[in-house]
């Protein structure tokens, strides 16, 4: 029995050990050896993605990243900056007041520090509604809040230092769907009001109208002292760490005018008390777009869904024009509302033509753009696997999505050039703008 048990064991293992390369082997098999986004997309910013250590929630086909690799091979080969898809947030760092749980984000800053496969990482994300602890922000109890603010801001980010180059402060302050006209004076009637088991920052620590201190302010000027400190300690430029706020559907015109204006604010009180410095360095957009008529969560009576490329080309510029950064954090479209296994060659097609007049307009753009993340590799291991919305399908094949990411204008130019019969030879014929050290 004992020896029957072992080579079970054995038998499983040997299995898993190739099951893993060759899902990855299979997969690019038609079509050879895919080039590389990160080589393609050097010159104009750096290509990020997510990574998780561990399989993770109530997502179907979530799998953890770290340990599989096939996995962490197509991270090294196409991305040059990661974002802990999960491992960094609030409730997964400090689910109880004062007890902290490094073994999951410190895999992920190991991984991105490796000294033969060094990549950039994002810090996500220090103040939250979401994925955060309720106790952190005790209604009525505003010294509390702040402290407890304070201590978990100043924790994470002295834990990893350098390791990690920029923050998310804070996340989604905004109602998901601004309908009215945010401008510098009432952008705060726009706020989101967290539900009953959501983190309920603005109510803990509301405006204070005698000093103009908020949630907001407080959330940013402590991120910003401690930044200070681990630039100074590392003897760099104070500055070098760039602070984050990120928030979605932040092309649709309302939502991007009180993004607007709530970091103008902030910047212009923070310049005036500081010499002219800046506080929030960056806005991320994290462009979970849609293509296509959608049904469930993601519907809206009456909405017109703005993720055009023009749109989003409105929504960079303009947050530009604040002198501050712009990332696309965590790029990624559904289409329809269908799921991984019944994805239909119009619906990928018209999925990659959205893909490729986006990457077409962020090359244009690049001197506004500091990096663009796509929030997932596979179709089912999304958060959003109903709509199929990223570049490589279950077997971690190359959808059509993933050619017109990696030369969007010959994309755009002949599709067909790119359908998923071609041969790499082919491929390499009919790509345009992919340098050569890319297929390599
Ligand atoms: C998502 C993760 O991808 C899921 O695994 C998790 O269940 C929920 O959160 N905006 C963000 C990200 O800033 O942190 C979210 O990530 C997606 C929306």
């Amino acid at each position: 029995m004992k020896r029957l048990i072992l080579l079970v064991g054995v038998a499983v293992l040997t299995l898993g050990l190739v099951a893993c390369p060759t899902e990855y082997e299979n997969g690019l098999a038609h079509i050879g050896d895919a080039p590389s986004l990160r080589v393609i997309w050097d010159n104009y910013f750096p290509m990020g993605n997510i990574i998780a250590a561990t399989t993770f929630g109530w997502q179907a086909g979530h799998t953890a990243d770290i340990g599989n690799p096939a996995r962490e091979r197509l991270l090294r080969r196409h991305f040059s900056l990661l974002t802990a898809e999960n491992e960094m947030k609030p409730d997964q760092l400090q689910p109880t007041q004062g007890s902290f749980r490094w073994v999951n984000s410190d895999r992920i800053v190991n991984f991105a520090n490796d000294s033969t496969h060094p990549m950039g990482l994002h810090g996500h994300v220090l103040v939250w509604h979401s994925q955060s602890p309720v106790w952190m922000a005790p209604a009525g109890n505003r010294a509390a809040a702040i402290a407890n603010m304070r201590n978990h801001i100043r924790t994470v980010m002295l834990r990893y230092g350098t390791r990690v180059e920029s923050w998310e402060v804070l996340n989604e302050v905004f109602a998901s769907w601004v309908t009215g006209t945010p401008n510098a004076g009432n952008w705060r009637n726009f706020l989101r009001q967290p539900a009953a088991n959501q983190t309920n920052w603005p109510v803990a620590i509301p405006l204070d109208t005698a000093t103009g201190n908020c949630f907001i302010w407080y959330a940013f000027t402590i991120a910003r002292e401690v930044a200070d400190e681990i630039d100074t300690a590392a003897g760099r430029p104070v500055g070098t760490m760039v602070l984050y706020y990120n928030d979605y559907n932040e092309e649709a015109t309302g939502k991007m005018n009180g993004i607007y204006f709530m970091v103008q604010e902030m910047n212009e009180r923070f310049a005036r008390e500081n010499n002219g410095r800046r506080l929030i360095d960056a806005i991320g957009m994290q462009a979970h777009h849609h293509r296509g008529h959608v049904t469930g969560q993601d519907a809206r009576p009456g909405w017109t869904r703005q993720s055009t490329a023009a749109s989003v080309q409105t929504a960079i510029r303009r947050f530009a024009s604040l002198g501050v950064y712009v990332s696309i954090t965590e790029l990624d479209i559904t289409v329809g509302n269908t799921d991984v296994s019944v994805l239909t060659a119009a619906q990928e097609r018209a999925q990659a033509i959205r893909y490729a007049e986006l990457f077409r307009m962020f090359r244009n753009n690049a001197q506004y753009i500091r990096r663009v993340s796509i929030w997932g590799v596979n179709d089912n291991a999304s958060w959003r696997h109903q709509g199929s919305p990223l570049l490589w399908d279950a077997q971690l094949r190359p959808k059509e999505a993933f050619w017109a990411v990696a030369d969007p204008e010959a994309f755009l130019a002949n599709p067909d050039n790119f359908a998923r019969d071609r041969t790499i030879a082919q491929m390499r014929d009919a790509a345009v703008n992919i340098p050569a050290s890319a297929w390599d």
